[in-house]
């Protein structure tokens, strides 16, 4: 396994990806991980990430130098390749010239890292210092025009280090870089599946749970599904779902979960319908920010009210991923609000349990593969992100029954023909948005005064800045002419083109 040490780019998480797509496991701490920390994980290479900062800044953030005497393997990249002239006793400087996109590399050494590299390959760089004296025993094995020094080594070493992103895509061939790093150089091999995940996870997974119950709550979404499923795979009976019902889903999205995970994966779940409760809280709260508070309060009350009915329980199984994880040692500090679905924590205490997170290791779109290999359907591994708030927040204004169910039935035509039109996987969302706003319009002969309805849909990788979706016109006008026509109550539709950021994918 290759161990990263984040120096805050926002490339970091994109190293580790990288890597993992090769087959070999590889986590990410932070840059000042003591040393011993690092032993323990055993690493067989180390990489040094890039980062914003300039290694002879006032409280740059800087590696415990023992990390350069593991007699391990190393890569720096940007950051970690001045860290690495920095440490070592060469000298970097302020770049006359900040160099920042594409640029073409001369491979001058075509040996190891660079091996069945093209002479000349574009990469992406992204750099305002530079290398000005190399340490001793490293020299020069890649040159651009703007950087002499764009890629230097130690061999005896097996010290690396790179000016450009191997792990961005612009760097053309930046995969057969880091996997010349990861195979030939820290000879690791490609044994990392998700197969193998999957028996290792059991096994820790049983290990730690003992004779136990598990409960775990259920949203909808792929994670919590995917991580009750493996549970499942783990403890079999033991374990119990609980789905708490707050009358704010997609229509129909309760009953499919629940079937899927019932039916073909025999789990014991029990669905706790508080609709009522969830609208009666809600009532006459327009403010986005309170809505979401008392939709999680009234959470945490329903769910640890049935918690408290099952016996024995022990463990209470999340489906944090390492997104979360990451955010939350990263040494930019706790962040302020860490994306967790719903805050458990007073259920832990009360109840006294621990928290199993099998997924707190992987990305969203490995979580994905993890699915697909426990045999859960397409329908359930690639459903639309769905914000824990549900359909409270795309109800700009008011949330009252009547007005949930007009979204919902405009959310059901969106997905339709969007579903129908082949767009479903290229889109990262789409959804309807009911307006607190009424618009004048004529049916028939007769004037109506009646409800719009937003139409969003975006593209993007994470969620973390996205696209409005140029979808084709007439899949637009095939969604405006029904949601008109079929959902009682509205008169207008409109489509929203606003990328994020600035605007954000939901409106509240
Ligand atoms: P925004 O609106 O911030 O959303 O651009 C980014 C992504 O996060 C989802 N989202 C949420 N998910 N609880 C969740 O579990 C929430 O409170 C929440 N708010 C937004 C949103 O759907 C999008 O995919």
């Amino acid at each position: 396994k290759i161990l990263v040490l984040d120096f805050g780019s926002q490339y970091t998480q994109l190293i580790a990806r990288r890597i993992r797509e090769s087959k070999v496991y590889s986590e990410i701490f932070p840059f000042n991980a003591s040393i011993e920390k690092i032993k323990s994980f055993n690493p067989k290479g180390i990489i040094l990430s890039g980062g914003p900062s300039s290694v002879y800044d006032k409280g740059a953030p800087l590696p415990d130098t023992e990390v350069f005497k593991l007699g391990l393997p190393i890569l720096g990249i940007c950051y970690g390749m001045q860290l690495m002239a920095h440490c070592l006793g060469g000298r970097v400087a302020k770049a006359v010239k900040r160099e920042y996109g594409k640029a073409e590399l001369i491979v001058d050494d075509d040996a190891d890292i660079f091996k069945k590299v093209s002479s000349r390959t574009r990469v992406w760089m992204s750099h305002g210092d530079k290398i000005e004296r190399l340490p001793v025993g490293f020299y020069v094995i890649g040159h651009t025009d703007n950087s002499p020094i764009a890629a230097m080594a130690n061999k005896n070493k097996r010290f690396y280090a790179l000016q450009f992103h191997p792990e961005v895509v612009h760097t053309d061939e930046g995969k057969k870089i880091l996997q010349n790093f990861v195979y030939d150089i820290c000879r690791c091999r490609p044994t990392w599946t998700m197969k193998s995940f999957i028996e290792t996870s059991k096994k820790e997974i049983k290990e730690k749970v003992g004779n136990n119950r598990v409960i775990c709550g259920i949203s909808g979404g792929v994670d919590s599904a995917v991580t009750a499923v493996l549970v499942h795979e783990a403890v079999g009976d033991a374990l119990t779902c609980i789905f708490v019902d707050n009358g704010l889903l997609r229509a129909g999205e309760a009953k499919k979960v629940e079937d899927t995970l019932r039916k073909n994966f025999h789990m014991d779940i029990r669905v706790v319908d508080a609709s009522d409760r969830f609208l009666k809280r809600l009532r006459g709260v327009k403010d986005p920010e309170r809505k979401r508070k008392i939709i999680g309060n009234e959470f945490i009350k329903v769910f640890e009210a049935e918690a408290m009915n099952i016996k024995n329980v022990g463990f209470l199984a999340q489906g944090t991923l390492y997104p979360d994880v990451i955010e939350s040692t990263s040494f930019k500090g706790p962040s302020a609000v860490i994306k967790s679905h719903h805050n458990v924590g007073g259920l832990l205490k009360k109840m006294k349990l621990k928290l199993v997170e099998p997924l707190r290791e992987l990305f969203k779109d490995e979580v994905r593969l993890l699915g697909k290999e426990l045999g859960m359907p397409d329908e359930i591994i690639h459903r639309h992100p769905f914000p824990g708030p549900g359909l409270a927040i795309r109800c700009i204004g008011d949330v009252t029954k009547s007005r949930i169910d007009i979204l919902r039935k405009a959310d059901v035509i969106v997905l339709e023909e969007i579903k129908n039109a082949g767009l479903y996987r290229k889109l990262w969302q789409a959804f309807a948005v009911l307006l607190p706003t009424k618009s004048v319009g004529v049916m028939g002969d007769e004037r109506t005064y009646e409800n719009v309805i937003a139409v969003r849909a975006v593209t993007s990788l994470d969620g973390m800045t996205a696209d409005w979706a140029k979808i084709p016109y007439e899949v637009m006008e095939r969604i405006s002419n029904r949601i008109i026509n079929e959902v009682k109550g509205v008169n207008r539709v409109v489509y929203d083109i606003t990328s994020k950021p600035p605007g954000t994918i939901e409106w509240e």
